[in-house]
């Protein structure tokens, strides 16, 4: 009550009354269930409010005693390692979900009274959500070792959903990200999976989603964003396709209302609009994300990140650079990927602009390599791919590519969105076949040359396809097949799988023999070892072959090992 009286975040009243609620709740001789539930929804209000340590304070002296504190505050952290990637905040992360499973442990199987029995399934469940969660963290290293791991342990909370499919509430969350992720899982690895008793379901995961996205529980918050991260992050990054926005927009309805300057709720709606090509109105929303809170910086990061490729997408690369050059002095994710990403849009740039800025490109591809982190010992695949990319200028003569940031808005998937907007495709266009032109009339042709000429074949192709002008996008297309014996880049596999989805959209499946060959013969050269971004390249490879559905049914037995 008196919260809602000094709704001034932030104030100085609200966090004395934080902390007297914090203090309150000490003195509280036990926390029972119902209390539990409650002091949980306060915090989640937080969370959603900005107040993200307020969040955490409340929850913090609790996480021994209550599972749903544990949980609670180990979902903060897991939220905030997933935004940062920072080694430290995983290591966190990871630590605070293992104190959680010891904590829901605690109330599992003791006895088997009836009265105890509600206690206890909450504890089954809290149990499988966090281990679901520890997964999901495992999912985040892009390797499909980490997968196979992150598989075998969900495998346990799997099982607990499985008997206690009965609970509703917080069974749909768990059933329906289980599936979810499953399904996204490359069919290699999820014949595996299904050979450990597992099924990946999409829809059965999606609709899991969306009953506990509707219901009214503690858990309708998270459920919800799960959704919004698959429809507007996994399928877009990962899969061939697109999320459903209208189920995204009529997800965010309620909390738009209840927490309009809530930085995770604006930061969804501009993703959505981003999504749909309404970019002005995403650039509005990201900055206002930005102006909500100052607590998390990692969400001015995201924000970044995002208003970095909305600039791009309009070509204004002199915005783009703004965002890209913030990220690279403030964030800590990716410097490889950062500097890699500020020289690729700076290229854009005619020259006597670049040595304005005090920017010098060739010294910036120089540096990536050297930026590149290792974590365990591995390196990320991401930045892997930017220091080949950026290799060819630490020659003390180096060959510029082509156009790098417009490759990089393939390599992200940006053409999903830039394909709404028939005005900046035939701006890009345009810059495609300047490039074209230049490679066609260099005098002096470099070990590059044929990699350039088909990536800009390629984008071309890409933007003709969206224009509608099929006959001359296949032509692109085609030039890229009869020079794919030359390459053995990443880049010439993205092209396959754009090529085949392309081919058989058009063709539906009358050439069914021709989609075969092609996808066998991707298939062989994804057993290359040292692909870049192999695990994302899988993903792409499962999600095309699921949307091409009925003939990769066909598909001879693969010969590659498992
Ligand atoms: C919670 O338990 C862990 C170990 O089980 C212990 O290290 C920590 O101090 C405890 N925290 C609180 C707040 O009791
Ligand atoms: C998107 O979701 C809405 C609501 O769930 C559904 O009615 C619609 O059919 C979905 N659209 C697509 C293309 O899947
Ligand atoms: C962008 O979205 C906003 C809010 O939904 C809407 O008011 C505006 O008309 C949209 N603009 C375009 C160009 O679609």
């Amino acid at each position: 009550k008196l919260l809602s009286q000094h709704s001034v975040e932030g104030s100085y009243e609200s966090r004395c009354i934080v902390s007297e609620i914090v203090h309150l709740s000490f003195r509280s001789p036990k926390m029972d269930l119902e209390t539990a539930l409650k002091g949980c929804s306060t915090a989640l209000g937080f969370f959603l409010n900005n107040r993200f340590a307020d969040a955490l304070a409340l929850l913090k002296p609790w996480r021994n005693q209550s599972m749903y504190h544990a949980m609670g505050y180990s979902s903060i952290l897991l939220m905030q390692a997933g935004m940062t990637f920072d080694p430290h905040d995983i290591d966190a992360a990871m630590a605070s979900l293992r104190e959680s499973l010891q904590t829901c442990q605690r109330f599992r199987k003791k006895t088997g009274i009836v009265q105890t029995l509600t206690k206890e399934m909450h504890a089954e469940l809290c149990y499988a959500e966090v281990l679901l969660q520890k997964a999901f963290l495992t999912f985040l290293d892009e390797s499909i070792i980490g997968f196979i791991k992150g598989g075998m342990k969900i495998r346990n909370s799997y099982q607990i959903y499985n008997t206690h499919i009965h609970f509703r509430g917080g069974v749909n969350m768990g059933i329906g990200s289980f599936n979810l992720m499953l399904s996204l899982l490359p069919s290699r690895v999820l014949r595996l999976m299904e050979f450990l008793g597992f099924s990946g379901d999409r829809e059965v995961g999606l609709s899991e989603l969306r009953e506990g996205a509707a219901s009214n529980s503690l858990r309708s918050i998270l459920s919800t964003l799960t959704l919004l991260m698959f429809h507007l992050y996994i399928t877009v990054i990962l899969g061939t396709g697109e999320g459903n926005l209208t189920e995204a927009e009529a997800l965010l309805e309620p909390y738009k209302e209840k927490f309009p300057n809530g930085a995770l709720i604006l930061f969804y709606t501009a993703r959505i609009a981003l999504l749909k090509g309404n970019i002005t109105f995403a650039q509005e929303k990201f900055l206002a994300c930005i102006a909500a809170q100052e607590e998390w910086r990692q969400i001015h990061h995201l924000c970044s990140w995002e208003l970095m490729w909305a600039y791009s997408f309009e070509l204004n690369w002199r915005e783009a650079y703004r965002y890209a050059d913030i990220l690279c002095k403030e964030s800590k994710w990716s410097q490889a990927v950062y500097v890699f990403q500020k020289a690729a849009i700076l290229s854009m740039l005619p020259e006597e602009e670049v040595t304005e800025l005090g920017e010098d490109v060739v010294e910036l591809f120089r540096q990536v390599d050297g930026l590149r982190l290792r974590i365990a010992g591995k390196s990320i695949p991401t930045e892997k791919f930017a220091a080949k990319k950026a290799q060819r200028y630490s020659s003390s003569n180096p060959v510029k590519l082509a156009v790098p940031a417009l490759e990089m808005l393939y390599v992200w998937n940006g053409f999903t969105v830039v394909g709404k907007r028939p005005d900046l495709t035939e701006s890009i266009l345009t810059i495609l076949e300047k490039a074209e032109e230049q490679l066609r009339d260099d005098p002096d042709p470099s070990e590059y040359h044929v990699d350039d000429q088909c990536v800009v074949q390629l984008l071309k192709g890409l933007c003709l396809r969206q224009l509608g002008r099929l006959v001359q996008a296949e032509s692109c297309f085609n030039h890229v097949i009869s020079r794919c014996g030359h390459l053995n880049t990443l880049i010439v596999l993205n092209i396959f799988l754009d090529i085949i989805v392309y081919m058989a959209f058009r063709t539906s499946c009358s050439n069914a023999i021709l989609h075969n060959e092609l996808i066998r013969h991707l298939i062989c050269r994804m057993n290359y070892k040292d692909y870049n971004m192999e695990s994302r390249l899988h993903f792409r490879i499962h999600a095309a072959l699921n949307t091409m559905g009925s003939f990769s049914a066909k598909l001879p037995p693969s010969r590659t090992p498992a």
